[in-house]
């Protein structure tokens, strides 16, 4: 295959996954992170389950000349973009540490591969971009109503990727905006792992279903659905990491770019989760209802035709599939341990 695929931010959850969708799919991949919210030991465990070793270079989104040297070392096709900080609410307290790393980051990668004549990008980006929609399911033509910094950021990381596709049809941009990614590797070697509380529903239930926290709050059960709590569209982690090899694929091989949502189109509510993860770990998981949290949808679901057209993009996994090999990876005893 002609050129090599570079992932920024590839140590985290989701560039992890895809990696392993990238080499099985035949693409020789490198992986650029600087660790921020990462373990080093991700390699070694993705060399583990592929039985082959993994190119990764430490470097920083925001520094052009490491990025020229990696450039200068490596036929680069094309580059997928995960490198950013991702916490609604550190955005809040740090807006501007958030657009020195989101935007100042794509920016400054985007400069990089210019120089280097690489013109192919997949962007992370996020339904968060939609805010409060009028619609669900949402299609990719709803406003734009991020209500955070880090949610703006990746409006404004769009808006950039559009600029620069106006001005010069020579680049092809795949904008993904993922709906909520949950579930980890069947290898129980890689998944999510949150640094501290996590704020997401998914690793929040995990750990109280490994005994780490002691029940679940449910944020709000007034909510104007079936049962009141929120419903989110959640997608198993491999589904998301194979929308990413379709893109890329599509990408290399039309050279034209497209913006879809990456969800299932199904919406699970707050109680369905708990539900499925209880027949997971083969527990009744304890929770408490509690207040709305503050900025919180009711309902978030993808409308998901565009994928499919543009991509071929559909899911295959299940809640209960999320939800075992969450079980799996957080029992595994397989967990990396921060330094
Ligand atoms: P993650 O934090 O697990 O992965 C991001 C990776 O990028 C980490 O390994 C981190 O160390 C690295 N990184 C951050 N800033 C960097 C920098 N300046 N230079 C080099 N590396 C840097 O997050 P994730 O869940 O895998 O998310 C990946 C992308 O998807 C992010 O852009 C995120 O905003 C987006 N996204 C995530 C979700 C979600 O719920 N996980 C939802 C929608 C969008
Ligand atoms: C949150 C972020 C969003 C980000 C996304 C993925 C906010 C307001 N939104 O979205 O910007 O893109 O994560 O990182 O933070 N819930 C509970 N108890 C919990 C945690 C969550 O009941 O302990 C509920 C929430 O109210 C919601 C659902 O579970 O109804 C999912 O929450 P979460 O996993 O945080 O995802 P989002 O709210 O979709």
């Amino acid at each position: 295959m002609a050129g090599k695929i570079l992932l920024a931010g590839g140590a985290g959850y989701i560039g992890s996954h895809t990696y392993l969708a990238l080499v099985a799919a035949g693409f020789e991949v490198i992986i650029f992170d600087n660790f921020v919210n990462s373990h080093p030991s991700v390699t070694e465990r993705l060399a583990e389950i592929n039985g082959a070793p993994v190119t990764c270079v430490t470097g920083d989104v925001r520094d052009s000349a490491a990025l020229d040297r990696l450039f200068a070392q490596h036929d680069i096709a094309a580059v997928v973009h995960f490198a950013a900080l991702k916490s609604v609410a550190d955005s809040v307290k740090d807006p501007l540490g958030y657009l020195d790393n989101n935007l100042g980051g794509l920016v400054t990668l985007l400069a990089a591969m210019d120089r280097a004549g690489c013109r192919n990008l997949v962007f992370s980006s996020s339904a968060t971009v939609y805010g409060i929609p009028d619609e669900t399911p949402t299609p990719e033509t709803a406003e734009h109503r991020a209500m955070n910094p880090y949610g703006r950021s990746k409006i404004m990381c769009e808006e950039v990727l559009e600029e620069l596709a106006a001005a010069d049809a020579g680049w092809a941009f795949g904008i993904l905006r993922y709906f909520n990614p949950a579930g980890a590797h069947p290898s129980g070697l890689i998944g999510e792992d949150p640094k501290d509380v996590p704020n997401n529903l998914m690793p929040f239930v995990a750990k109280v279903a490994i005994g780490e926290i002691a029940q679940i709050k449910v944020f709000g059960n007034d909510y104007p659905t079936p049962d009141g709590t929120g419903v989110r569209d959640y997608i198993h982690v491999e589904d998301l990491a194979r929308g990413h090899l379709l893109s890329l694929q599509s990408l290399l091989s039309t050279g034209q770019g497209h913006l879809v949502n990456l969800g299932t189109g199904k919406g699970q509510s707050v109680l369905d989760v708990i539900d499925a993860y209880s027949a997971a770990c083969g527990q009744d998981l304890p929770f408490v209802f509690e207040a709305r949290r503050p900025g919180d949808v009711p309902i978030y679901c993808a409308q998901t035709d565009l994928a499919k057209s543009v991509l071929g993009f559909e899911t295959e996994k299940s809640l209960a599939d999320m939800c075992e090999s969450s079980w799996h990876w957080v029992t595994s005893q397989a967990h990396l341990t921060r330094p």
